[in-house]
């Protein structure tokens, strides 16, 4: 794919958003934002079966025009791909690349890979929650904290605080 039609597949997604809107029986709402900018995009994931497609995806969410149109691109490789929990984890950066190219990514890394590492800590919430439950652990207990694989995105009550400091620096 060339540059110009990569840069009007992003364009497409942007102005016409794939899987976007809350999901009402997801099983993990996440919140990822930018610390850059204070964009923040919300992830709701309906987990499906081990080894099996999950059953949903969605975002909703306001940014520039890569993080929206890579988080929309995104979604639409997950329903299309059939990815499964594990397949969203196995995705990284490069996958971003592929979907944006290298350029797009290089020089806004944090915007790029805002939807992916959304989703990743989606599923690892999941996870963590369901290994809590299994060992009878308090829904607060610490387990071990996963890497966010991602440039310097911030997920969860810490995603909500930077859309809170970044809505204060403008007033
Ligand atoms: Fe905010 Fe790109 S400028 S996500």
């Amino acid at each position: 794919m060339d540059r110009q039609e990569q840069i009007e597949i992003l364009v497409d997604h942007f102005r016409n958003p794939r899987h976007q809107g809350a999901l009402e029986d997801a099983d993990v709402t996440m919140p990822g934002g930018n610390p850059g900018c204070g964009d923040v995009i919300t992830v709701y994931l309906k987990v499906g079966d081990d080894g099996k497609p999950v059953a949903d995806v969605t975002w909703e969410g306001e940014g520039c025009t890569i993080s929206q149109a890579a988080a929309s691109i995104l979604m639409e490789m997950v329903h299309d791909e059939e990815w499964s929990m594990e397949d969203i984890l196995d995705h990284d950066y490069n996958t971003m690349i592929e979907i944006l190219g290298k350029e797009a990514v290089q020089m806004r890394p944090k915007c790029a890979t805002l939807a992916l590492g959304t989703l990743k800590a989606a599923v690892r919430k999941y996870q963590r929650d369901q290994l809590r439950a299994s060992i009878g652990a308090d829904a607060n207990a610490p387990l071990p904290d996963d890497e966010v694989e991602s440039i310097g995105i911030v997920v969860g009550d810490a995603a909500l605080k930077e859309k809170g400091n970044a809505a204060a620096r403008e007033h």
